[in-house]
């Protein structure tokens, strides 16, 4: 048999290989709902510009809704030979009404529905993706607040560096997925229109309505030029850019959690909701879901590389390589959904250990800046001298194994005989944390700040 919808120009149906590699359906299947409603939207306007008779257009839109009840309920059987979600959903329809149905897809074309169907599916996706990270930030600004005042090492070259509070390095996080929602957003605002009416390539002769298909769908306004309109995936490249973005940022924050839980860290605890243990060793305690996390970030990575590859080479308009656009998206969306739901689990679920963060915070001299800011403060020294000073001092306690804060004022002296008392004072790791109360600094009351502010903000948003 010969295809149903171009069977006019051909003898014999399509090799079986050629079937194989041809269809979609098994992946764009998922866009049904989208597909529908795009049909939907186009017969209501082809109806309205007189195009179709009102009697054939509700006969349309009665079997499009028909065609997603059985899709929804699980009745509907997709066949590889129909290729794609397109072509399923309009050979059911023409079975339940007939000739008719071959006016739906008058002024349009395949190549405008999946560019109108793929952006509707993407612009849902991110709408729930944003309610996700909307959820994740909560959950981290809520511990964050409780965690003000609990002193941790901060580090650079994961070389203990200064102290900072723990509640001050989750609201880090809070900022960087705040941008990852922005990023997001813009990436919606762009992406939001309407494509349809573009028809194959160069638009169509027939009175179409574009304005009024793009309005019925949600979108802000119909695309500007046809030849764009169906070329173009950047919509979905700027989204799995951040989507790779965003799940690097899981990443890293799933990469503290594997050090931070392990023995020599010991700074966190997961409950055994989310740990995992060795079918060999017994004293396991792993942390699988923040490595999975880490390690599914190829993939996304990967998702936004591969399309760009898809992409790079393809002359205008419609070429079928363009049918690779949807897995890799498809995919990313449900990693990082997963990994989303995954790191707020964990977020709620870690216990921080308050005593060993305190105890490692002052590991590694890490007060020497405070020690170098008492100089400049009190004696008016340049900063590079008290650089120099200061790095005297640690090498003393180094030599004599002990914290600075294990000094005494004599021995302070015999490096610089200008120091009073009141040096001790800045060496503990409180004071130092306090003491960095510059806006964005990790002083307790500005972490509190902070937090109460993205609490505020989030509260306002409708949640996910
Ligand atoms: N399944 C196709 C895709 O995903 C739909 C568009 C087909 N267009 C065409 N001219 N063959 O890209």
């Amino acid at each position: 048999m010969s295809n149903k919808m171009w069977g006019g120009r051909f003898e014999s149906a399509p090799d079986e290989i050629m079937e194989e590699i041809n269809a979609s359906i098994e992946f764009d299947q998922v866009m049904f709902r989208q597909d529908i409603a795009a049909s939907r939207a186009h017969v209501a306007m082809l109806s309205e510009a007189g195009i179709v008779t009102k009697e054939d257009a509700a006969a349309i839109g009665a079997g499009l809704d028909q065609v997603l009840g059985e899709i929804e309920s699980g009745k509907f059987e997709f066949s590889r030979a129909l290729e794609d979600i397109h072509m399923n959903v309009e050979s059911r329809l023409t079975e339940i009404v007939g000739p008719a149905a071959g006016r739906l897809h008058t002024a349009r074309s395949r190549n405008d529905q999946v560019a109108v169907d793929f952006r509707l599916w993407v612009r849902d996706a991110v709408d729930a993706l944003d309610g996700q990270l909307r959820a994740l930030q909560q959950a981290l600004a809520e511990t964050a607040a409780s965690h003000a005042a609990t002193v941790m090492p901060g580090f650079t070259h994961l070389q203990p560096a200064q102290p900072v509070t723990f509640g001050h390095h989750l609201l880090a996080f809070v900022e960087m997925l705040g941008r990852d929602r922005g990023r997001l957003r813009d990436a919606r605002r762009r992406m939001n229109e309407c494509p349809l009416g573009a028809a194959a390539l160069a638009g169509t002769s027939f009175p179409i309505n574009r304005e009024m298909t793009a309005r019925a769908l949600g979108f802000d306004r119909p695309t500007a030029n046809s030849l764009d309109s169906v070329s173009d995936r950047d919509f979905a490249l700027e989204t799995l850019s951040a989507i790779a973005i965003c799940a690097t940022h899981l990443s890293r924050f799933a990469e503290e959690v594997v050090l931070w839980t392990g023995p020599f860290f010991g700074f966190l605890k997961l409950s055994d909701k989310f740990s995992t243990g060795s079918s060999i060793m017994p004293q396991k305690r792993n942390p699988d879901a923040a490595e999975l996390v880490r390690g599914k970030t190829g993939r996304m990575i990967g998702a936004l590389s591969g399309l760009l590859v898809v992409m790079k080479g393809l002359p205008l308009a419609y070429s079928k390589d363009m049918q690779e656009d949807k897995e890799g998206v498809f995919d990313a969306v449900q990693t990082l959904s997963l990994c989303l739901a995954a790191v707020t689990g964990m977020v709620r679920d870690m216990q921080p250990d308050v005593d060993a963060m305190r105890a490692a915070a002052g590991i590694g001299f890490s007060t020497a800046t405070d020690i170098a800011d008492w100089l400049v403060r009190r004696l008016g020294m340049p900063f590079r001298q008290a650089h120099h000073v200061t790095g005297r001092v640690v090498a003393l306690a180094s030599s004599r194994g002990v914290g600075l804060d294990q000094l005494t004022l004599d021995e302070l002296r015999s490096i610089e005989p200008r120091f009073e008392v009141d040096v001790l004072d800045v060496l503990g790791v409180e004071k130092s944390v306090s003491s960095r109360a510059s806006f964005g600094g990790t002083a307790p009351a500005n972490v509190s700040a902070q937090a109460a502010k993205w609490l505020d903000l989030l509260s306002g948003e409708l949640p996910a």
